[in-house]
């Protein structure tokens, strides 16, 4: 069965994530493909950049489906943008981890309402694309726990490597305690300058210990990719052109055909 529930994450903040949900969602539903973003960051920009305010005055955010105030079908938002829906997010949801912190089955929360979803005929969805937070929160771990599987964004920069040593220790902690069918879709290399010579090693030192779980893709560092978000828009919108936009068209594909062989390998 195709993966449809998939977490952007990797606990370093700048490297990517957001930009990856934001234009992979968007990709996706330009290719036809039903789509619901869930901006599980307490900073909103996955929020801000599909042209949705993150402000405090929305009670429809994902903060309170985790909480228990509403339910989860309740607070899913149409973006401007055809096949491609939201849950947003706001600075509300930082307080969730201490306001929660008696429930036993907390972290089970995400994954028991995103299998609503899934199991009604009215949100049929393609893909759940979930925005992680810069940390190894409890949010991360509902994410983790949520997902079956995983798209890492990795920047080209010194130390970047290192980082992830951290983040495949928890993810084969959840594998083993709460989530055994959990999986690394893919890596992603971002913010690639083929000038800089710490781009091309990263890239070999990467592609040496994940083998081909890095994508053949890596989106280069462009400009564009930093304005697209303050006017609200996906690059794929904003410049179909520039090199941002082409990396991302490249990438989504390259996503889909993973589903391609996984079906015709069942
Ligand atoms: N390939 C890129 N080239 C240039 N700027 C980028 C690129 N990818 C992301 N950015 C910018 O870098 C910043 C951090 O990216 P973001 O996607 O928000 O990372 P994260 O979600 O991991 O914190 C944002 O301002 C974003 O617009
Ligand atoms: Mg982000």
């Amino acid at each position: 069965m195709e993966k449809k529930i998939i977490s952007v994450i990797n606990q370093k903040g700048g490297v990517g994530k957001t930009t990856t949900v934001i234009n992979l969602a968007a990709g996706l539903s330009m290719k036809g493909k039903k789509v619901l973003v869930i901006d599980l960051d307490p900073q909103g920009n996955a929020t801000t950049g599909l042209g949705l305010s993150n402000n405090i005055s929305s009670d429809r955010t994902i903060y309170n489906v985790l909480n228990g105030n509403k339910k989860i079908f309740e607070v899913i938002k149409q973006t401007n943008f055809e096949n491609l829906d939201i849950i947003s997010s706001n600075v509300d949801l930082s307080g969730l981890e201490v306001e929660t912190a008696g429930e036993s089955r907390r972290a089970f929360k995400l994954k028991d309402e995103l299998a609503l979803i899934l199991n009604d005929s009215r949100a049929s969805y393609d893909y759940i694309i979930i925005d992680c937070p810069p940390s190894l929160s409890l949010l991360t771990i509902m994410a983790l726990v949520a997902s079956e599987a995983l798209v890492v964004p990795l920047q080209t920069e010194f130390f970047a490597l290192e980082g992830l040593t951290q983040l495949m220790k928890t993810i084969e902690r959840i594998k083993s305690n709460l989530n055994p069918s959990l999986e690394i879709r893919g890596i992603l290399l971002t913010m690639y300058d083929k000038r800089n010579k710490l781009s091309g090693q990263v890239e070999i030192e990467a592609r040496n210990y994940f083998k081909e779980k890095v994508y053949l893709t890596s989106v280069p560092r462009n400009v564009r990719l930093s304005e697209a978000p303050s006017h609200g828009v996906p690059v794929l919108l904003y410049d179909k052109v520039c090199p941002g936009s082409k990396a991302y068209f490249k990438f989504t594909q390259e996503f889909l055909e993973q589903d391609k062989k996984v079906e015709s390998a069942a």
